[in-house]
């Protein structure tokens, strides 16, 4: 059996809290809310299907909205079951809040923001994302290599107790042998400087594929339904995001990303957004395309050592019936 034992640390910052994943985060700030059975979040249908298990590990109900082609709301239904609207910063690019604030105010429902995407990244003012709704939570493993990770942002006077916020509670375990061998690949490709993890990543794709028929993780068939993740985060992805260097990570991510704008010039794809604001610091780079194209995309990211994926896998009720551009979204993924 595998060793597991609670840690709790000292917790600086009165109004955060730390999680396995972002799922959990949101859940929280569901609980944090009082909300109860048969209430009713109002959710992007261009969002990833695993996130609608926090709303339902409570019993609660989504009602979806659309998005136009920059994913800006196109409308925001009302009915009097909403208790929280929830606003995405897609892939670390701030979300215009203030459509969903006015409607937060008028409709009297919480603004959540889902900053999943955009750790270390900044609106215009400079102002963190994740910081600027009700509640918001970022999540880790997307942007820096570390096995799990969230956090919880509260501006609500109520939003933790007081046990909640004194101690960090983390989950001290040694982390699976196929993270820690990725791990060490990966390690060992920043130092060659040949994207060896890149490589050995599409072997085990091809050895998936001829096992299951699909090249990337088929989606379990529960994820809307359970989070099935680790509710506290590792002690050892903790340690790690402390010595990050985060001005050096931001430049590192500004700098891929007018990379990509240039080189990508001359292929037929759209990117999704064609200049990068202030203070942005990008999961990666997203682009409208058409499969062709994209292989054309893939291989020159992996050429550079990144990946390249279609992104979201979209909930089961918006699959089969939402505009064709939902599913001509792919992106580099940033993470080194
Ligand atoms: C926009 C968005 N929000 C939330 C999540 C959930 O994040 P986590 O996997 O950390 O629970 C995801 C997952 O990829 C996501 O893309």
């Amino acid at each position: 059996m595998v060793e597991q034992y609670e840690v709790k640390i000292h917790n600086k910052n009165k109004d955060n809290i730390y999680f396995g994943c972002a799922r959990h985060a949101f859940k929280k700030s569901l609980e944090i809310i009082n909300f109860k059975k048969f209430d009713t979040v109002l959710m992007p249908e261009f969002i990833c299907r695993d996130l609608l298990s926090s709303v339902n590990e409570l019993g609660g109900n989504v009602i979806f909205y659309p998005v136009d082609k920059k994913l800006r709301p196109l409308s925001l239904p009302i009915n009097q079951n909403i208790k929280a609207i929830l606003a995405v910063n897609y892939f670390g690019f701030s979300q215009d809040l203030s459509i969903f604030k006015d409607y937060s105010l008028k409709n009297n429902v919480f603004l959540i923001e889902d900053n999943a995407h955009g750790y270390l990244s900044s609106d215009v003012d400079g102002t963190m994302l994740g910081t600027r709704a009700n509640l918001g939570f970022t999540s880790f493993r997307k942007i820096l290599p570390v096995y799990d990770g969230a956090i919880l942002y509260s501006n609500l006077n109520n939003g933790f107790n007081v046990n909640e916020i004194k101690k960090i509670s983390l989950r001290k375990e040694k982390l699976p042998l196929r993270f820690r061998t990725k791990n060490l690949i990966r390690i060992l490709s920043k130092y060659l400087k040949f994207p060896f993890h890149r490589y050995v990543e599409i072997l085990s794709r091809c050895y998936r594929y001829l096992l299951t028929g699909y090249y990337l993780p088929m989606p379990l068939i529960d994820a809307e339904h359970k989070i099935g993740y680790d509710l506290l985060m590792n002690y050892n992805s903790f340690l790690k995001i402390q010595k990050i260097d985060k001005e050096k990570e931001i430049e590192r991510r500004r700098k891929l990303y007018e990379f990509f704008l240039v080189k990508l010039k001359t292929l037929s794809i759209d990117p999704l957004y064609p200049e990068l604001p202030r203070y942005t610091s990008p999961y990666g780079f997203p682009f409208y395309s058409n499969q062709n194209e994209v292989k054309k995309v893939s291989r020159l990211a992996i050429l550079n050592g990144f990946d390249c994926s279609p992104w979201p896998d979209l909930p089961t009720e918006i699959i089969d019936n939402c505009p064709e551009y939902y599913k001509k979204l792919y992106f580099i993924d940033f993470l080194e």
